[in-house]
């Protein structure tokens, strides 16, 4: 009999406020045509005040719990991927618990746009090394809270989003969930995504306002060019790892940076685009929310079946990337003899 951390629920927090490509041709130097074939993106949710990356990841988080069918007092364990901090201290997990009514232990994980990614895999190995039974992950960001909205090179490519799952222990003989993953990170390549103030090496002053240093920067050519090649690198790894091919892969769910990313990694591993989910054009990149926001959006439409391979992969700042490959099931519970409610 082993354990895996199987998906029991999943939820999704997005604001109403949108801003189209169309709203950006007023404020940068920029055309929807350049932005939907360059990115796939025609429009973002935008946080308006009152909206925070902890009230998303509470409002994803609760949509999980109640759809897994559990409660707060069921959750052994949060962790929270961010790339926009509720504030600098304390973690982000500290409100997004506070706000579910958690009594668990609860951290963040900061690994960029890899971050959901990162944290599904380390819930997943605590849930099964420290025999917990249920974790919630959440990825919330508000990308907009560090955007330039006078550089044409990143604003128009972020939106704001929180996702969350609640991974459940599953045992067998061969049980759903995770069945192998793959973590990496070149910190060489550190900054070509960077916010360089507010942190110990460049600590916030008048002048680092001034100079537009808490503004996330990026190297977006540069980035693609390594995108495409870890992704496809990472994924690869991870199928081989659970001696899988592509061709048995039902969902690849990747970070949704760009169309043209995605479309090329897809293209490499041999996944046409039916098996492939795509969101970026009503969300834009939503960083560590992504991936939640992908799956939850398949699974509510249907596409993914009991027993289906389910791949995820994602790769940002730092950079750092993070593959994982789960067996899905309709309902975990019932690998332990206990249908979920
Ligand atoms: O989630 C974290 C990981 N992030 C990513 O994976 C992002 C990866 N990078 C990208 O998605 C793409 O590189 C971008 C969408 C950021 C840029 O697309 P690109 O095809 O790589 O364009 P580029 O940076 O090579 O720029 C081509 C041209 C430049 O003009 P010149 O120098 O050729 O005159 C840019 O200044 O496009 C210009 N440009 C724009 N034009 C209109 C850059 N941004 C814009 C814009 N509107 N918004």
């Amino acid at each position: 009999m082993i354990s895996r951390a199987a998906i029991a629920g999943w939820g999704v927090c997005v604001p109403e406020a949108r801003l189209t490509n169309a709203d950006f041709e007023g404020l940068v130097d920029t055309t929807d045509e350049w932005i939907v074939e360059r990115t796939g993106i025609r429009e973002r949710r935008i946080a308006v005040e009152g909206e925070t990356t902890a009230t998303l990841g509470i409002a994803a988080g609760a949509a999980a719990l109640k759809q897994a069918g559990i409660t707060p007092e069921d959750v052994d364990l949060l962790v929270v991927a961010t790339t926009t901090p509720e504030q600098p201290i304390p973690q982000t997990s500290a409100f997004v618990h506070e706000g579910l009514g958690l009594r668990c232990g609860a951290f963040d994980v900061g690994a960029g746009c890899a971050g959901f990614v990162y944290a599904l895999v380390a819930g997943s190995l605590l849930l099964v090394g420290g025999a917990l039974e249920r974790v919630l992950i959440v990825g919330a960001e508000t990308l907009s809270r560090i955007l330039d909205y006078t550089d044409r090179q990143t604003c128009v490519l972020f939106g704001d989003a929180a996702g969350a799952v609640v991974l459940e222990a599953a045992r067998g003989d061969d049980p759903p969930g995770l069945l192998a993953w793959d973590l990496g990170c070149d910190g060489s390549a550190a900054e070509l995504i960077q916010m360089r103030a507010g942190g110990s090496r460049m600590p916030t002053s008048a002048a680092t306002v001034a100079a537009g240093e808490h503004w996330v920067r990026m190297d977006g050519a540069e980035v693609f060019r390594r995108a495409v090649r870890l992704v496809v690198a990472s994924a690869s790894a991870t199928l081989e790892r659970a001696g899988v091919g592509a061709e048995q892969v039902d969902l690849f769910v990747p970070h949704q940076a760009n169309a043209r990313i995605i479309a090329a990694a897809a293209q490499r591993l041999g996944l046409g685009p039916e098996r492939v989910a795509v969101n970026i054009d009503r969300y834009g990149n939503t960083s560590a929310a992504s991936v939640p926001l992908a799956l939850a959006e398949a699974a509510d439409d249907g596409r993914l079946h009991d027993g289906d391979l389910v791949l995820f992969t994602a790769i940002g700042a730092g950079m750092a990337w993070a593959s994982a490959l789960l067996r899905w099931s309709d309902c975990p519970g019932d690998a332990n003899g206990r249908a979920l409610t």
